[in-house]
Parts: C-alpha cells; structure tokens; sequence
C-alpha cells in the first residue's frame, strides 16, 4: 500500500538503530542493545542516539549538513497541502522542517556548526514522525486517508526526512558513502573511447530544482549504462546518430545523458507550443553539464542547441511539432526513449512501442537501436517484447511515480523482423 509501506520500512530501519547503544557498541566493537524494559522508552533511546550524535558532530559539522540535503528539493512546504484538519500536528511539522531546509541550505554553503537549535529542529520533527508511526500502527488511519493526495504527499515527505535522518546516523557513525549514496548517487556516465562524464549530486540537485530531472533517474542512468555495457564502448558515437525521444516536453535531460554514449544528435518532440518557449531553462540545464554551450539556433518549429560533450559536438533539436513528424526526417535512429506518456490528458495516445515501432526501426540506418521505455501508451510490440527486460528503478524517493522500464538492444537481425510488419 504506497506510500506507507516505504515510510514504514524507513521506520524499522531507524528503529534498529536507535535501539543500539552505540556508544558502548563502539567502544566494545561488538553491538549492544539497550535493555528491553519498561524504564527503558522508545523516547529515552531516540534521545540517546541524538545524544552520540551530538559528540559526533561536535568534533565536526561537515558530515551532518549533506545528510540533510535531499530536503532542498521539497518546495511549497507551507502550501495548502501541508495542512490536515484532523492534526494540527501537521502544519507545525512542516514549519519546522522549512527551518530545517532553511538551516541545511546555509549549512552546505558555509562552515555552519550544528546548534541547539538545530538539535531540537530535528527531535520535534522526528517526535511527529514517530506519532505518525504510531497512528499507522495502531489503526487510527483508515485506507481511504491514505488515497488522499495530499496524505500521500505528507507521507512521501515524513519518509524523506526518516531517510535523512538515517543517513545523519551513518555519517556520525563514520560511514558516510553507505547512505549518502542510497539517496542520490554519484554517475560516472561512460562516453565511449574511456572518456566519463561525472554527475554530481550537486548538479542533479540543481537539475531537479530546474524541473529538468527527477530524483531517480541518476539511478535510472546508472543502470541503463549497466545494462548496455556502456563501459565497454570503444568507438565514438557516428557523427548524425540520433535519439528520438517523442512528447518529451521539457524532460530531455536525463534522455540526454543516457544517449550521450551512442549520439551526437538529440531529437525531443513536443506538440504544444505553449509548452515550447523556455529557452533559457533548458541553456541552463545544459551549462550545469557542460563547459560548451551554444547559443540557442531559435526557429518557430524548432530550438537547436549545441554543445560538447567528450570533444564531440552536439545538437539538441527540440522540435515543436507532432511526434509523428520524426518518421519524415532524415536521420539515423540510435536510442529511442519513451517515459511519461498515456492515452489521457496531454498524453500523445500515439502507440510507439506497438503499432508505429515497425516504422521507427526504418530510421535505424546502423544496425543497433537501444531502447529505453515504459510501453505507453499502448503497449509493447511483441517482437519487441521479446527483446526488452524489466527495469525497476528503486523507488527511493518519494517523488518517483513510475519506475518500471523496458530496455534492449535490438540487432540488426532482430530489426529486419520488423520490416515485415510494415
Ligand atoms: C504527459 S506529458 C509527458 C511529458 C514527458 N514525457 C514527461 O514524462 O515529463 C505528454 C506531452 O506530450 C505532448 N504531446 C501530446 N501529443 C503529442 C504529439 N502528438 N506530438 C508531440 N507532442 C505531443 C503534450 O503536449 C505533453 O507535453
């Protein structure tokens, strides 16, 4: 039942930990347990871990503030939705934590030491997560609560800031990449030749921030790279190979990153022209990555963007036009990514992965098409089916809707099938 059952297991995870003595555990390098007893309350021990926190980062500040920073993706913290007529609990948490993401943003850009404030920030919003856990456990929610959006939401966040604080123990703990690197990690995107091009949490966070890429698609890149072996391309991508990405919108970054190895040429369609302007947005998205940007060749059906990316130069098209346009162009099809798209709302109801897939794999001019997709709308062809493996991007952020992707390499043997379906 999501989003409670994250929440919950980010529970049990915090609770393991703060049911250990760490300092005698440390001292005696084995763990020690506090006594199970009536004296001794879930409260009493949450203190007592705050409080060789506390010693920790007394030496230190350095380690603690990162762990916090997840929490400056969260925006509208004191919008309509952080509100609950039935607990006015609620609204308090998350006044408190925009004191936290406030203190966490001038933490991370100076030397901020962690004070009592901050301390006593931390044990009122941990207090309210943890009556939170008790209302879940003790049945005073009912199902229908939790089918509320905004409850939803709530809960997503209660589990970021429990992942948080998680990750704040690892680091007093000594062990900072274990967890730090659970939440958002750190890629080094494979281009071809040995050339790596490196995404820093500090650039993903920025991206987010722009709306240009979602919190789990560092993991997303990570592991499509994984899977194409990425690491072992020798050549160069050929000048003019392209990825086609269809009603993309403004959603092009992440596509970007993952085609970087295979591409020199990035096709991004979005119909709507309301939707297609922002120019500088998606400038800035490119500047955070790489050193050479362009300025934008702005046209009324098209934007291009160049830049380079491992000496190679490049182009982004960012094309206000229908999806289907993509099937007249002359170009040399190489990545085909497809996410967020359905039969409702501003979904293109077009079936790419189906019926149009024959059609897509005449562009293919070298004989490999990767493909990266979610099989919206529509479905999966099922030649194509028989290519593509399962990909479940963990859901380690609460924000993360849908992670479940098809991906393969399809061969040139594998593409000729196609042709008969024509
Ligand atoms: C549901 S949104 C998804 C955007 C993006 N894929 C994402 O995941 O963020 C679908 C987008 O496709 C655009 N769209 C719908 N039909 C289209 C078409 N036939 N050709 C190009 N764009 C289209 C819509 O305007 C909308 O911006």
């Amino acid at each position: 039942m999501m989003p409670v059952t994250p929440f919950i297991f980010e529970f049990f995870i915090y609770n393991s930990l703060y049911s250990v003595d760490w300092a005698s555990s440390v001292s005696k390098e084995l763990v020690v347990h506090f006594p199970e007893n009536e004296d001794r309350s879930e409260a009493k021990n949450q203190a007592a871990l705050e409080a060789y926190m506390k010693t920790k980062f007394r030496e230190s500040s350095l380690n603690f503030w990162p762990a916090f920073r997840p929490l400056l993706l969260l925006k509208d913290l004191n919008g309509e939705w952080t509100i609950a007529d039935d607990n006015p609990g609620v609204k308090r948490f998350f006044k408190k934590l925009l004191e936290l993401q406030g203190a966490t943003e001038q933490g991370l850009n100076s030397v901020h030491p962690v004070t009592k404030k901050h301390w006593e920030l931390l044990k009122e919003c941990r207090f309210f997560v943890y009556q939170i856990r008790n209302n879940i456990f003790h049945g005073s929610k009912r199902l229908g609560d939790v089918l509320d959006e905004n409850h939803k939401k709530r809960i997503g966040i209660y589990q970021l800031f429990l992942a948080c604080l998680v990750n704040a123990v690892f680091r007093a703990l000594g062990r900072i990449e274990s967890t730090s690197a659970y939440i958002f990690p750190e890629v080094d995107i494979p281009m071809g030749n040995g050339h790596k091009l490196h995404l820093s949490r500090d650039q993903q966070i920025k991206l987010q921030k722009q709306d240009l890429m979602r919190p789990a698609d560092a993991w997303l890149i990570r592991l499509v790279a994984n899977h194409f072996d990425s690491d072992s391309l020798m050549d160069p991508p050929l000048a003019g190979s392209c990825l086609f990405y269809p009603a993309a919108c403004t959603d092009m970054i992440t596509a970007l990153l993952i085609g970087l190895p295979y591409c020199t040429d990035f096709y991004f369609y979005e119909r709507e022209s309301f939707r297609f302007e922002n120019t500088r947005k998606i400038k800035r998205g490119l500047c955070t990555l790489f050193e050479q940007v362009g300025e934008p060749v702005v046209r009324t059906s098209c934007h291009v963007y160049t830049f380079t990316a491992a000496g190679i130069e490049r182009s982004l098209h960012w094309v206000n036009g229908d999806n289907l346009d993509f099937l007249n162009t002359k170009t040399n099809l190489a990545v085909y990514f497809h996410r967020g798209d359905s039969c409702e709302g501003p979904g293109s109801s077009q079936n790419w992965d189906s019926s149009l897939f024959p059609a897509l794999t005449e562009k293919v001019h070298s004989g490999t098409l990767r493909v990266i997709t979610q099989g919206m709308p529509g479905g999966i062809h099922p030649l194509l089916g028989r290519q593509l493996e399962t990909l479940q991007i963990n859901s380690d952020c609460p924000f993360s809707h849908d992670g479940k992707y098809f991906i393969g390499t399809l061969t040139a043997f594998d593409l000729k099938q196609f042709q008969d379906h024509l």
